[in-house]
């Protein structure tokens, strides 16, 4: 409840070590005086210096996926088969989406961060179903440690929302929206492909004509201990694929093989994983990557995640073609979109959770 009240602006009755009448976002906390240590309850582990792989991540030519020949196109299918079904995750490049959209799209989402309390307050303490909402942590209603980072969501299809201020987000998201949304769909379709599914079976089956869309601007300020404090801890996202893009601070990690690796993204590219909902139609073979971001001591970090689900009203089952009563029964029991969405939001960030819910035992 201390969170609770912290972002409802009340004084906090037990958490003494905050500002009181503060939102408690990372970002004023930083600001606020000059920090050498962190407060108790950021603290998440004291083991955090493990030594990370940097390891090479498969990366997928989106231009031969779209123009290239047919042998092209099915060389590039099956990488991408491999890379999800190997990794969950895989850097795209020759995209076509502008880089200079890119760039004011992470500057829209830093104007943002940089308004004041007073204007963001408008959409701090929101449901998780609230079209438009930012705070701190994940849930500060039940996250039993802080994460170093400060958040905006904001859902941007299949109805387009934005906060009103900076002037030109607006603007700015919803173009950048409509081409990340396309890049997504030309995945999913060589996706369907390499599962051995139609070009569209995950199109149709997830009615992505009105999928669920939600634009995620992660600010990770620099941290006076970066050892013991995490930006996001390890999760895997709820949809079905996610596309991130970062300014020039590294902090993304992902799991491979027990592993933590570290991710260098290539110029212009988007870094992508698998999500949930995927794995839940490929009946296991896509497995949802485990990711999380780790924090710095000397810069901030914005990433922006946008993450590409089905509609909020399917109820996502293994698709039929991909079982067999004997070798392959279904291992996930259907659910319907929103209430997978809810569930995961609304409990404590960690592991694979919400998925552990639908799994069939
Ligand atoms: C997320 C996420 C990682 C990052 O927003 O779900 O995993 O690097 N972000 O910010
Ligand atoms: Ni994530």
């Amino acid at each position: 409840m201390a969170g609770n009240s912290l972002i409802l602006g009340e004084t906090p009755s037990s958490a003494s070590s905050l500002p009181p009448k503060s939102m408690g976002c990372v970002k004023e906390l930083v600001e606020s005086s000059t920090l050498t240590s962190i407060p108790s309850h950021y603290i998440f582990s004291t083991n955090l210096d493990q030594q990370v792989s940097t390891e090479e991540i498969p990366v997928i030519d989106f231009s031969l996926l779209t123009s290239g020949t047919p042998d092209q196109r099915s060389k590039i299918v099956q990488q991408l088969g491999k890379a999800c079904q190997d990794w969950g995750f895989f850097m795209v490049i020759n995209h076509g989406v502008p880089e200079s959209l890119r760039e004011e799209m992470l500057k829209a989402c830093q104007r943002f961060f940089d308004l004041t309390e007073e204007e963001k307050r408008e959409y701090m303490g929101k449901h998780v179903l609230d079209p438009i909402r930012c705070g701190t942590s994940f849930n500060v209603s039940v996250d039993k440690v802080f994460f170093w980072r400060d958040y905006l969501k904001v859902f941007v299809h299949p109805e387009f929302h934005s906060p009103g201020k900076p002037s030109d987000f607006s603007e700015i998201s919803s173009k950048y929206s409509k081409r990340t949304r396309e890049v997504a769909m030309e995945l999913l379709k060589g996706i369907s492909e390499s599962l051995g599914l139609e070009e569209n079976y995950i199109d149709t089956a997830m009615k992505l004509e009105k999928g669920f869309q939600i634009l995620v601007g992660n600010l990770y300020p620099p941290c006076p201990e970066p050892k013991l404090a995490m930006g996001l801890p390890p999760h895997s996202d709820h949809g079905l694929l996610t596309l991130l893009i970062e300014n020039d601070i590294c902090g993304l990690q992902l799991q491979h093989k027990g592993k933590w690796v570290q991710v260098k993204s290539l110029p212009n590219s988007f870094l992508v994983n698998t999500a949930d909902h995927l794995e839940i139609l490929s009946n296991g073979k896509y497995k949802s990557v485990l990711h999380r971001a780790i924090v710095n001591g000397k810069a901030s970090r914005i990433s922006l995640a946008m993450a590409h689900g089905p509609s909020l009203d399917t109820v996502v089952s293994p698709a039929p073609k991909l079982l067999n009563s004997e070798i392959n029964p279904p291992a996930y029991t259907g659910m319907k979109y929103r209430d997978y969405l809810e569930l995961q939001q609304l409990n404590v960030l960690g592991e694979k959770t919400s998925l552990d819910r639908v799994r069939v035992q």
